[in-house]
């Protein structure tokens, strides 16, 4: 019995074609790819700029510290999402301020505005934390397994308290919203910065990457210089500033190019799986899949199985070895960051929701190449419950 991966790349001949064109001419470091698909990412989702980077994780950084974000300042993240961004925020001395999330493993925005309205005092500098008398800078919304957030009252509460917007679109690439002010909008385009990743498990990879969108100049350009050493003459190397090195560099970004232009294919295999898993599961009682937020048109890159161990008589975790025992690989949601060992000092504020999701969540196989034949054999194995 093959096993069935959670989520595996999807690479073909074009991807090998660019790698080659790419050692044969020499340029390996710095090279046209890097532009290209720059310019790709721009045309698929209508963003004014892109700047490729060397992951998600650095282009989070970069995007922090581009918006101002300071040691000893704040930024509102989520407690459910992988921790990266979590981090991007300690690399930069700011502390993290934990949010609880929604039905869909969002950011929960009524909390965050709650949050802001009565744990906050206004000041001319933007909102004090009365807790911590700390000035908070920026937000974070992730938009997890690529279901878009509510980015509509996200933007009201953030313009309103003047909190910068990072959105980390690393897992929502091509996700965009159907109705409401942002119709026609991608996740990564509507906050002041959105971070892509590449990553080997990411819907498109080219083994690591990311890139940094925005619809403002002057952003994008501090991005691109603080990725370049914060080089600021390029002849005598004057540096005013401390930067980093997070270039892209031409063969990932060659794989990437062929891997934009098949986005919308995977998109397309991971919606029609999903819809099977879906009309699978609906018989089974005790178990549910995640669904979709009205609204919206998200990436499926996810596949997210809610497990009521008292209906269906066996365990998350029980469920997890059935599953590996028939080589089937799941995997459970993240800890939650307030609860990781770096941040359990750090604010939290109401998280009532997520630990829900943290027993009951497994992430069930969902690559874009996956067959007819794998997600029925998954489902099989789902409706015996011993
Ligand atoms: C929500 C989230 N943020 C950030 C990242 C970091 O991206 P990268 O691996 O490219 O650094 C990832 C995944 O890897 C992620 O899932």
């Amino acid at each position: 019995m093959r096993k069935i991966p959670l989520s595996v790349l999807n690479i073909g001949a074009e991807e090998k074609r660019s790698v080659l064109e790419c050692l044969d001419s020499g340029w390996i470091a710095a090279g046209k790819f890097i532009t290209e698909l720059e310019k790709r990412l721009c045309r698929y989702l209508g963003a004014k700029k892109a700047v490729c980077c060397v992951n998600g994780t650095c282009g989070l950084l970069v995007s922090l510290d581009a918006c101002g974000v300071k040691a000893d300042e704040e930024v509102i993240v989520p407690c459910l999402t992988f921790i990266s961004p979590v981090n991007a925020v300690s690399y930069l001395g700011a502390k993290p301020v934990f949010m609880d999330c929604d039905e869909y493993m969002n950011i929960d925005v009524n909390k965050f505005e709650d949050f802001l309205r009565l744990e906050c005092r206004m000041t001319e500098r933007g909102p004090v934390n009365k807790c911590t008398k700390r000035l908070l800078k920026a937000v974070i919304p992730v938009h997890v397994f690529g279901n878009p957030c509510d980015m509509k009252s996200l933007m009201e509460v953030a313009r309103r308290y003047r909190l910068k917007v990072i959105e980390d679109a690393t897992e929502s690439l091509g996700s965009y919203y159907t109705v409401g002010n942002y119709k026609g909008k991608f996740t990564s385009t509507i906050g002041d910065l959105g971070v892509l990743s590449f990553n080997a498990n990411k819907i498109i990879t080219s083994g690591g990457g990311g890139a940094v969108i925005s619809n403002n100049d002057n952003l994008a350009k501090r991005v691109r210089y603080l990725i370049n050493q914060a080089k600021d003459d390029p002849l005598r190397y004057i540096h005013n500033r401390i930067g980093y090195n997070f270039r892209f560099n031409n063969i990932q970004a060659a794989i990437a190019c062929a891997q934009v232009d098949k986005l919308e294919r995977f998109i397309a295999a991971k919606k029609k799986n999903y819809g099977l898993y879906a009309s699978g599961i609906k018989g089974i009682e005790g178990l549910s899949l995640l669904g979709v937020p009205q609204g919206t048109r998200p990436n499926y890159w996810f596949y997210s199985l809610i497990v009521d161990e008292k209906c269906y008589g066996l365990s998350r975790d029980g469920l997890m070895r059935k599953l590996a025992d028939n080589k089937i690989e799941s995997r459970p949601l993240w800890q939650l960051n307030h609860l990781q060992q770096p941040y359990r000092l750090y604010q939290s504020y109401r998280i009532e929701r997520a630990p829900g999701f943290l027993k009951r969540i497994l992430n069930i196989p969902s690559s874009s190449g996956l067959k007819e034949k794998e997600v029925e054999r998954v489902i099989k194995v789902l409706k015996k419950r011993r």
